[in-house]
């Protein structure tokens, strides 16, 4: 901001990290009891993704979590990020435990805790038990709740002690509007506003007694949500487009963020539903809760990839259902909005990536300095990372020198926002293995660990790319090498 900053120093704590997802890495997925997810049914509808790729495998995780562990720590990985399949540890959802599923993700935690390795755990990515989407519509009803919070407290009593961080759910915001609004996630729903809000609103009443129970329970961890926070900037000084940034951040951004940090939502998007007719129905007690929970939690986590650019939307304009770029063939995504209130048109001054996501380091920093002024919560920067095309070469290296490139440049901002005040207390690359990109397949890679396997399968070994060794220094030096 102010100054020129030449060198930053990160915390001597500071957590370097990197993280996944169980659907993405595990595969694994009728082994062990484990129940069936909203996913393993999902990815079975024809078209829903990219060449039909599924995690049935994915990258074996669940019988190699050992050398992947192992890799971690010989790079001197100080946390990884990994989330808990709900049907690993309740088959049906809820009623009866698989202790198999218990087993499994103990020995992945000790496995980190004996390689010094800080296990922080997500308890819910996506992968939904399909018992309960089955019995009463998933997240459709306000009957998840307790089950969700039953099965999160199963896991703070098996690993309360020995897991000191915690995500309720990943990305909220991105599983809710691509479930019920775009139809590209389960259970593939179009344009169901108003479900959509109804959805968000169960989601947040689960985190909220969940934060509370872990709490009840005695636990002093850190616990919080991650949010996928894609950050704004208005397209010029024009009025309306500035107005345009205002509402895009409390209808996509504070929407979220605000009920984590504050237990309210934003006033003027919670007008603008009403007039719709559209605002989620809230229990008596609910605003409570929310209020409640809000003090209980220790971090804002965020999940950056890129940031975007607001422009004013007439009512004829672009929706939010236009094409995304799920092949990597540049310039295939299409421009969205909401007629009448916002659009995100391309920004001009940022390259993107072959998916025509932006890269913007700086979108890093200004994000960190939004919570920090709005929220004045420590962050946990839960992923951030480069999807690319990588290329094993024949002596089995892999040369990924942009994803170096991407990862420094975004450090380096992060430790400008450290130097400006933030308090950020880890950083999780997405992701530690390569894994499978939900709707991309395997050929969008975010890995330091190559594995060979494409659409079609592979011999699954790993390989270290440059990135890993670049990163190991990172962690060595603590950040020290970034501006070399
Ligand atoms: C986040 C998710 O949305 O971004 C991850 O939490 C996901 O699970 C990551 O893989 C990258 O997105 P994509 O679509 O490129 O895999």
């Amino acid at each position: 901001m102010m100054e020129q900053i030449e060198k930053t120093a990160f915390p001597k704590d500071f957590l370097w990290g990197s993280a996944s997802a169980a659907y993405q890495i595990e595969g694994a997925y009728a082994e062990d009891g484990k129940g069936m997810t909203n996913w393993d049914e999902f990815v079975r509808i024809p078209g829903k993704t990219y060449k039909e790729t599924t995690g049935d495998v994915a990258v074996d995780h669940y019988h190699r979590y050992k050398e992947d562990i192992r890799l971690m720590a010989e790079m001197g990985l100080k946390t990884y990020r990994f989330s808990i399949s709900w049907a690993r540890i309740f088959p049906k959802g809820k009623g009866e435990i698989n202790e198999k599923g218990i087993a499994f993700y103990g020995d992945v935690i000790d496995e980190c805790l004996k390689n010094h390795i800080e296990p922080m755990v997500t308890i819910f990515h996506w992968d939904l038990p399909q018992a309960l989407v089955d019995s009463y519509g998933g997240w459709e009803s306000a009957e998840i709740i307790d089950d969700y919070v039953t099965y999160a407290k199963t896991l703070f009593q098996n690993w309360g002690d020995k897991v000191k961080y915690w995500i309720t759910l990943n990305e909220q915001n991105i599983f809710t509007s691509l479930g019920w609004l775009t139809a590209q996630h389960p259970p593939g729903k179009f344009d169901d506003q108003k479900m959509f809000y109804q959805v968000n609103h169960h989601a947040f009443m689960a985190h909220a007694k969940a934060v509370l129970a872990y709490r009840e329970l005695g636990y002093k961890g850190e616990i919080g949500a991650s949010f996928a926070y894609t950050p704004s900037y208005a397209l010029d000084c024009k009025p309306i487009n500035a107005m345009a940034k205002s509402n895009y951040d409390d209808l996509k951004n504070y929407w979220w963020m605000d009920v984590y940090a504050y237990g309210r939502y934003p006033k003027a998007a919670m007008t603008y539903l009403k007039k719709k007719k559209i605002a989620p129905q809230m229990q008596s007690g609910d605003e409570e809760i929310l209020k409640e929970a809000a003090k209980e939690i220790t971090f804002m986590g965020v999940n950056y990839y890129q940031s975007c650019v607001c422009e004013y939307n007439p009512l004829d304009g672009v929706t939010p259902y236009g094409t995304m770029n799920t092949t990597g063939k540049k310039g295939t995504a299409q421009e969205i909005g909401i007629p009448g209130i916002y659009k995100n048109p391309a920004n001009p001054y940022l390259m993107t990536t072959d998916w025509d996501w932006s890269i913007d380091p700086k979108g890093l920093q200004f994000c960190c300095r939004e919570i920090t002024s709005r929220y004045a919560l420590p962050i946990i920067i839960s992923e951030n990372g480069l999807g690319a095309f990588d290329k094993l070469e024949e002596d089995g290296a892999v040369h990924d020198v942009y994803r170096v490139e991407y990862l420094k440049e975004h450090l380096k901002a992060l430790g400008e926002a450290i130097e400006e005040g933030c308090e950020v207390l880890a950083y999780c690359t997405w992701s530690f293995t390569d894994l499978l990109s939900w709707l991309n397949g395997y050929q969008k890679r975010y890995g330091f660990v190559y594995v060979d396997r494409n659409e079609e399968g592979g011999t699954l070994n790993r390989y270290k790319k440059d990135s890993y060794y670049w990163y190991k220094d990172v962690i060595s030096t603590n950040g020290e090498n970034l501006y070399k």
